[in-house]
């Protein structure tokens, strides 16, 4: 991958780089039209597929997590990429099964909360592999999804700090026709978990209707969406937050513009949606 990709620095192409754990749906493939449309059709863009181990906690879902390689590529030939790129778990993390691999990326600010509070190794796993990933594509653009909001602001703040000469592009989120947003994880809920699932976006769209009135405290709104929830009886809420978009720092006070994550669990399924108010 690395020699390809200083073949075509050197011949002056640029590079385009979607990194995915595959299971591909439409929102992943919206990230590699938009690598497209940034790097031109002389442009090369490549995808990677890889179900990134050291991202996932020891309770988590890494064995069980979707895989199915012949559709990706399928998929990612119609979405017009020219290079998927699907590394082994000892080419990644060579030594790692002798304990020989111990180098790591951590950022120490915008992960501590939400995700990274629930999952407490999981933004090293995503900055170290990343890093590593940008290593080996040499991208000169790298485009992720808003879905992830807090990883997208992750990145863009390792790409700052760390140097990385890569302009990192953030699309907007793609949803199923009732509104649930895109998931590789969604494949996992059951027919009433799906059908109840549609609250996340169903709770993001009652902030901003409440908000685009008036101020209001992020307690107050915190325990109106607890209670909106309620109407969903399958849904474990794990995380409702109310932050600066930039900082990611929680508000007191949410007014128009305030960013809102929510996380929740349908039985053994963990689903994420965002939204700026
Ligand atoms: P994965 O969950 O496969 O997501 C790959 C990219 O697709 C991420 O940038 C994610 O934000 C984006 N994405 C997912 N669902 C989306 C949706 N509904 N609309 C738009 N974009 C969406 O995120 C990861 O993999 C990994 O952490 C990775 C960055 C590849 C590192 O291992």
């Amino acid at each position: 991958m690395q020699r390809q990709a200083r073949q075509w620095r050197g011949a002056g192409i640029p590079i385009g780089f979607v990194p995915t754990m595959g299971y591909l749906h439409e929102g992943h493939l919206s990230l590699v039209r938009e690598a497209r449309r940034q790097v031109g059709r002389d442009g090369r863009v490549v995808v990677s597929i890889y179900v990134n181990p050291t991202q996932f906690g020891p309770a988590e879902d890494l064995a069980k997590y979707p895989r199915d390689l012949p559709r990706d590529l399928k998929l990612c030939r119609a979405a017009d990429a020219d290079v998927v790129f699907t590394p082994e778990d000892a080419a990644m993390y060579p030594g790692k099964a002798e304990g020989r691999y111990s180098t790591y990326v951590v950022e120490e600010t915008l992960g501590q909360g939400m995700e990274g509070a629930s999952r407490p190794a999981h933004f090293r796993g995503v900055t170290t592999v990343v890093a590593k990933l940008f290593n080996l594509v040499l991208p000169d653009v790298a485009v992720f999804g808003q879905k992830d909001y807090q990883q997208a602001a992750i990145i863009r703040r390792m790409v700052a700090d760390l140097n990385f000469p890569v302009k990192i592009v953030v699309a907007p989120t793609q949803r199923e026709a009732d509104g649930l947003a895109m998931s590789s994880r969604n494949k996992f809920l059951d027919a009433e978990q799906r059908a109840q699932a549609v609250i996340l976006f169903h709770a993001l769209q009652a902030a901003k209707a409440a908000v685009a009135a008036k101020p209001i405290s992020a307690a107050r709104l915190k325990k109106d969406l607890r209670e909106f929830f309620t109407a969903a009886p399958l849904a474990r809420l794990d995380y409702v937050e109310f932050f600066d978009p930039e900082t990611l720092a929680p508000v007191r006070q949410v007014v128009r513009g305030t960013h809102l994550a929510l996380a929740a669990a349908f039985g053994r399924t963990r689903l994420l949606d965002n939204a700026r108010l």
